[in-house]
């Protein structure tokens, strides 16, 4: 929504590094946004980008229904950095030559910088060898007329490569990842000094700029706002506040699968500490009927989703004359959502979807093009507490996801208690902070154990604990092993119904970070 002067636009071709080189451009306080390798010329030379990426990609630059861009990019005077895959269809496309590759190259290797400056400035100590991160099959076999090559490693003659007169350079190591040491400065050359850009990229002038947008675009009409308590919602609603004050109203919807206390602490801190106007709606029993039987999946987010829309498009008929709905939509929902890989979504992920349409609202979205940590430092910029800003993502199906089998009253009371120790347990020995996300879930299972002299046949309750920089994918955390003690301790002796108590030990991908 909001336009930056100096952007750098990355074109995707399907690598899993594509969004770490938008972060890492944007790191070095530039703005960036990717776009699918099919983005028409005509519209990326509207975007007046001040340099273009080719990311990697899976396909060889040979196949028959290889991803291949306009080759008009290279006319547009714009400077072009290739990366892997991008860096082989940059030479395919201006006259070189690509080949498969005796022996896949994967993993560290050693490049050897051959000619010093341009991407390169300032890494010329003698001998100018430094550790890079190679994922490719093909290589380049001969260089596109007018480019001399400018670093080799052992598998890779033509591992960098650069135009002797145009601002295209080309590397076949990926300079994004942590693996490349050398990886920030080269884009950092790449972008100031290549391409111009200046590093005016800030959540300050994020937040002016955007408060400007969304102040010209809703010109005195009513808006609303779902708000969760959740990190993306409250910045939304704080930033979309700023820019029109009253005519924002939010609206929180108490759905029953919220933890505990939850409710009344997120009306009381709005109410009190904030300027927003929240009214709150209880549909505790409406949602625990919805989801009466339902054991599916795909089914309760389906049911969740649609009961909330129903609920808040309640609200809204009440306030009358609403024109505008804001969403804390992030950007990887949006990249997620770009359809060239074909793939059906992994879950139905619980949001307003459906409510813009039927109630013809137009969106306001402020935080498409953020990371979830940049809509950290934004919160804290707009001056949202620490307790607001950092808390650990919760997903819009509450707990309803986080009980396996059918939702019940009973169960949620279960998973409430197992929830408040473990974020006690985690508040408490300092790991929080330290995790993506943390949380208990039940399994629809019971199992045998012993209490005293008695057989007990009981609820099991699962711990999944996360590291994650973003959410695309995790590992779960190395917690220690006594705090994982003390939890199980806890669980099982505070919580009645529960005997036993096991441990998440699966990354996403193959695992989600959820379990429905
Ligand atoms: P998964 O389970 O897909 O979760 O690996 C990735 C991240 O998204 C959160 N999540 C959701 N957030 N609505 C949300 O707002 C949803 O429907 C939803 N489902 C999952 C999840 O907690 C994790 O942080």
């Amino acid at each position: 929504m909001a336009t930056h002067n100096e952007k750098i636009i990355i074109l995707d071709f399907g690598s899993q590094t594509t969004q770490l080189i938008a972060r890492r451009v944007r790191e070095q306080k530039v703005y960036s946004e990717i776009h699918p390798y099919t983005l028409e010329l005509d519209r990326l030379r509207e975007m007046k980008p001040s340099g273009i990426i080719l990311s990697g990609g899976p396909a060889s630059v040979y196949d028959e229904d290889a991803p291949i861009s306009d080759v008009g990019i290279f006319d547009l005077g714009i400077p072009v950095l290739g990366i892997c895959y991008g860096a082989q269809l940059m030479m395919q496309q201006l006259g070189g030559l690509v080949e498969k590759a005796e022996k896949r190259e994967f993993g560290k290797a050693e490049l050897l910088i051959e000619q010093p400056g341009g991407i390169f400035a300032g890494m010329d100590a003698a001998p100018a060898r430094y550790q890079v991160w190679m994922s490719h099959g093909d290589r380049v076999k001969k260089a596109a007329p007018g480019f001399e090559i400018t670093a080799s490693s052992a598998h890779s003659p033509m591992a960098a490569l650069r135009h002797q007169d145009k601002p295209f350079v080309a590397v076949q190591f990926h300079p994004e990842v942590v693996h490349t040491p050398i990886g920030a400065d080269i884009l950092r050359n790449f972008i100031f000094d290549l391409c111009g850009c200046h590093p005016t990229w800030t959540m300050r002038s994020f937040i002016e700029s955007t408060v400007e947008q969304v102040r010209n675009k809703v010109n005195g009409g009513k808006v609303i706002c779902a708000l969760s308590g959740g990190v993306d919602s409250s910045v939304t609603a704080a930033l979309v506040h700023r820019a029109v004050g009253d005519q924002l109203t939010c609206i929180y919807v108490n759905n029953g699968l919220m933890r505990t206390g939850e409710t009344e602490s997120v009306l009381r801190f709005f109410r009190k500490k904030s300027d927003l106007h929240v009214i709150d709606v209880d549909a505790v029993s409406f949602f625990l009927d919805e989801l009466k039987g339902v054991v599916d999946p795909e089914e309760k987010r389906k049911r969740i989703g649609l009961g909330f829309i129903k609920i808040f498009e309640e609200e809204a008929r009440k306030l009358g004359d609403v024109k505008y709905l804001a969403q804390g939509t992030l950007y990887p929902d949006v990249i997620e959502s770009v359809v060239f890989r074909g793939k059906a979504p992994i879950k139905s992920h619980h949001n307003v979807g459906g409510l813009p349409e039927r109630m013809r609202l137009d969106l306001i979205e402020p935080l498409r093009e953020l990371f979830k940590d940049e809509v950290r430092e934004l919160g804290q910029e707009l001056g949202l507490p620490e307790e607001a800003v950092m808390r650990q993502p919760f997903p819009g199906p509450g707990l309803g996801i986080r009980i396996m089998g059918e939702v019940t009253g009973e169960r949620l009371h279960i998973i409430r208690q197992a929830d408040v120790i473990v974020l006690e347990e985690m508040k408490k020995s300092g790991w929080y902070h330290k995790v993506w996300q943390s949380f208990a879930v039940l399994l629809p299972i019971q199992t045998v154990g012993v209490m005293g002299d008695s057989r007990t046949y009981e609820h099991v309750i699962a711990i999944r604990s996360v590291d994650s920089r973003d959410a695309m994918t995790a590992d779960w955390s190395r917690l220690p092993y006594d705090l994982l003690g003390r939890i199980s301790n806890r669980i099982i002796n505070e919580v009645r119904g529960v005997n036993r108590v096991v441990l998440d030990i699966s990354s996403k991908p193959p695992s989600t970070i959820e379990w429905e």
